[in-house]
C-alpha cells in the first residue's frame, strides 16, 4: 500500500525540539524520504490538523501546487473551466427538467478544491434547503461534526450546522486530512459514507491495491449520492446507491433500481408533478465501469495529479483541475501525438457526446411540457398518462447521469452514449405516451411545446448547447 516516505531523522529533531524547548525550528530537509514504514518513529502529529498550512512545515511542494486550485479560468475547457458559470443557461432545458428544487433557483459550474465550502455558502439559499447533509463533501469538519452531533446534523438548518464549524476552519475546502493519516500520511478514507457504501457494493476487493486506494480518496465525493427523507421532508441520511451495482460495474440501471425500491425520491417536479430521485456527479461510477482508460489500470491521479517538478524534486501536482489547465502533461506518458491533437481528439469526442445530450436533454423538456399539457387536459387517458410519466422518470436519470458528470462523457464515451441514447428514447416515449393521451381526450396538443424559458432567469449568452433544431 502507498505511504508517504518521510525524513526520519528531521522528524526525531522535531520530536526532540518540541519536547525539550517547547519550540518548532527548521529542518534543514522537511521532505519525506523512505523510513514510514518504521512504526517505532513518530508520526507526522498532524491527526486533528485540518488546516493545510499546518501540512506545508512537512510537504511545502505538495501544498504549493494545492494553492493554485485558487486559480480560477475556463479558458482552457470547452464545457467544464473553473469559473463559476450558469450551467443551467449552458443547457437550458435544464431550467425545464430541474424547476421545482435548488438545481433549478441555480446551478454553477465548480471551481476548484479550495473552494468547496466558500463557494457552497455564496449559493441560493435554496440548494442548501436540505439542511446540514449539505456540508458532508465540502468541509474536512465533517468527521468531527458526525462525532460530536451524529447524524442528527443531516436534518438540522444548515447555518445551524455551519455555525458549529470552529472559526479558523470554518473557510477550509478540501483538505490534506480528507485524503491522508495525519500520523503516517499514507492514503485513507476519511468519510463514513464511502465506507458504507463499499459494505452494500458487490464485489469489492478484499484488499485495495495503491491505484483503487487513491482512486477511492476521489470517491469520498465524485458519486452520486442520495439523501433519504422522512414524512417530514426531513434529510435523514446520506448514501450512496450502490447496492444494487457491482464493483466496476456501478450502472444507471442500478442506482435507479434502488432509487425506486427504496423510495428515495427527495423532491417534486414542478412541471410535471412527478416525484424525483436526483443523480450527481458520477465520475467514479462512469470512469470505473469498462472505460478504456479504467480497464488499461488508470486512476483518477494518474490524469488529475500529473508529476511536477518543484525545486528540483519530483511531486505529485495536488491542483485538481482539467488536464487541459495543465497542459496535457498526464497524458505525454503514453500518448505520443502532439498535445493541440490530444486535445482536439479530447474536445471531439465531448462535442460528439454533448449533441447527443443536448438532443437528449430537450427532447426530455418537450416531454415535460407534453406532461403538464396532458395534465390539464381534462380527461386525458390515465394509463397513457402514468406510461408518460414512468418513462420520464427514466429519462431524467439517463440525462443527468451524463449531464451532471463532470467530464462531458470523456472518462467513458461509450458508456456515455449508451445511457444518454437510453435517455433520448425514453423522452420520445413519454412526449408520444403524453400526447397520445391528450389525443385521446380529443384534444390536439401543439406541434411543438413552447419551453418558456422566459420563466427563468435564462441568460442565453452561457449557452453552450449544441445547436439542435428542436424537433
Ligand atoms: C483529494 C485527496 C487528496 C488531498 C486532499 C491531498 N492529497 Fe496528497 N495525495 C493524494 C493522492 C491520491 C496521492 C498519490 C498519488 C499517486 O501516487 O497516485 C497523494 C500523494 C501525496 C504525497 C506523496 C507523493 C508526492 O509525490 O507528492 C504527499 C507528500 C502528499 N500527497 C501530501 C499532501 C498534502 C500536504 C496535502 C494538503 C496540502 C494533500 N496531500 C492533500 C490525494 C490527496
Ligand atoms: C471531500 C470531497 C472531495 C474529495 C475527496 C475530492 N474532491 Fe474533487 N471536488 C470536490 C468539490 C466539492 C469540487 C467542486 C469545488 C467547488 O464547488 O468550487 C471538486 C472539484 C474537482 C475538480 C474540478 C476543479 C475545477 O478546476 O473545476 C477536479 C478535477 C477534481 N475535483 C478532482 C478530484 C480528484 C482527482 C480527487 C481525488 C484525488 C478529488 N477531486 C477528491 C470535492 C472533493
Ligand atoms: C485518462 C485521464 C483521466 C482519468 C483517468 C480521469 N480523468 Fe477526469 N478528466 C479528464 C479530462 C481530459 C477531462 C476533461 C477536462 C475538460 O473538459 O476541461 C476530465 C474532467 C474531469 C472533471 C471536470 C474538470 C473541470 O474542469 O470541471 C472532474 C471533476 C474529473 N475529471 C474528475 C475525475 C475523477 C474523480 C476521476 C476518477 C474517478 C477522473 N477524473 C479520471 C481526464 C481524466
Ligand atoms: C497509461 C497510459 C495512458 C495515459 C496516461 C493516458 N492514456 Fe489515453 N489512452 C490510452 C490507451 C491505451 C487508449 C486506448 C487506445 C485505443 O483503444 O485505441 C487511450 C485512448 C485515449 C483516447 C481515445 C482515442 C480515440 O481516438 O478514441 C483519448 C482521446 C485519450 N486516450 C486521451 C487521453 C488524455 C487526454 C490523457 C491525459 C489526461 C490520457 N489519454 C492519458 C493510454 C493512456
Amino acid at each position: 500500500m502507498h505511504s508517504l516516505r518521510m525524513d526520519v531523522e528531521c522528524v526525531k529533531r522535531f520530536f526532540i525540539i518540541l519536547v525539550t524547548a517547547g519550540l518548532l525550528t527548521g529542518c534543514s530537509s522537511r521532505q519525506p524520504a523512505p523510513g514510514s514504514q518504521d512504526k517505532t518513529v513518530p508520526g507526522f502529529g498532524l491527526e486533528g490538523k485540518l488546516d493545510p498550512a499546518d501540512w506545508a512545515e512537512f510537504f511545502p511542494r505538495e501544498y504549493q501546487t494545492y494553492l493554485l486550485n485558487l486559480e480560477g479560468g475556463s479558458d482552457h475547457s470547452t464545457f467544464r473551466g473553473s469559473d463559476a458559470f450558469d450551467r443551467n443557461s449552458a443547457w437550458p432545458f435544464q431550467w425545464v427538467l430541474f424547476d421545482g428544487w435548488g438545481m433549478g433557483k441555480e446551478y454553477v459550474e465548480s471551481r476548484g478544491h479550495t473552494y468547496s465550502l466558500i463557494d457552497q455558502l455564496k449559493i441560493d439559499p435554496a440548494r442548501r434547503a436540505a439542511g446540514g447533509v449539505c456540508l458532508t463533501c465540502k468541509t474536512p469538519y465533517v468527521p468531527e461534526l458526525m462525532e460530536q452531533m451524529g447524524i442528527g446534523y443531516f436534518s438540522l438548518p444548515y447555518d445551524e450546522v455551519y455555525a458549529q464549524i470552529p472559526e479558523n476552519y470554518n473557510k477550509l475546502g478540501v483538505s490534506c486530512i480528507d485524503c491522508h493519516d495525519g500520523n503516517t500520511g499514507e492514503l485513507r478514507l476519511s468519510r463514513w459514507t464511502i465506507t458504507e457504501a463499499l459494505a452494500g457494493l458487490d464485489g469489492v476487493p478484499e484488499q485495495f491495491n495503491k491505484k483503487q486506494l487513491s482512486m477511492l480518496t476521489c470517491a469520498q465525493c465524485h458519486v452520486t449520492y442520495s439523501i433519504p427523507k422522512d414524512e417530514d421532508n426531513n434529510s435523514v441520511d446520506l448514501i450512496f446507491p450502490w447496492h444494487r451495482a457491482a464493483w466496476d460495474n456501478i450502472t444507471i440501471e442500478a442506482i435507479e433500481q434502488q432509487i425506486k425500491e427504496d423510495g428515495l425520491y427527495e423532491w417534486t417536479h414542478a412541471v410535471t408533478g412527478i416525484k424525483l430521485g436526483h443523480i450527481r456527479h458520477p465520475e467514479f461510477e462512469l470512469f470505473t465501469n469498462n472505460s478504456f482508460h479504467y480497464n488499461i489500470g488508470l486512476s483518477c491521479s494518474d490524469c488529475h495529479m500529473p508529476e511536477v517538478t518543484i525545486d528540483g524534486e519530483k511531486t505529485r501536482s495536488h491542483q485538481w483541475t482539467s488536464p487541459f489547465k495543465q497542459g496535457l502533461e498526464s497524458c505525454s506518458s503514453c500518448h505520443g501525438q502532439s498535445r493541440q491533437e490530444l486535445k482536439d481528439r479530447v474536445i471531439s469526442i465531448q462535442q460528439d457526446i454533448n449533441k447527443l445530450f443536448t438532443e437528449a436533454g430537450f427532447k426530455a423538456a418537450q416531454a415535460a411540457k407534453a406532461i403538464e399539457f396532458a395534465n390539464n387536459t381534462p380527461k386525458a387517458d390515465e394509463a397513457l398518462l402514468s406510461e408518460a410519466k414512468e418513462a420520464y422518470e427514466k429519462a431524467y436519470y439517463r440525462i443527468t447521469f451524463i449531464g451532471a458528470e463532470n467530464s462531458m462523457g470523456f472518462h467513458n464515451p461509450t458508456e456515455a452514449r449508451r445511457v444518454l441514447n437510453d435517455g433520448l428514447r425514453f423522452a420520445a416515449t413519454a412526449e408520444d405516451r403524453a400526447r397520445e393521451a391528450v389525443i385521446a381526450a380529443g384534444v390536439t396538443p401543439p406541434a411543438v411545446f413552447d419551453l418558456e424559458l422566459e420563466k427563468y432567469p435564462y441568460n442565453p449568452e452561457e449557452n453552450r448547447a449544441y445547436n439542435f433544431q428542436e424537433q
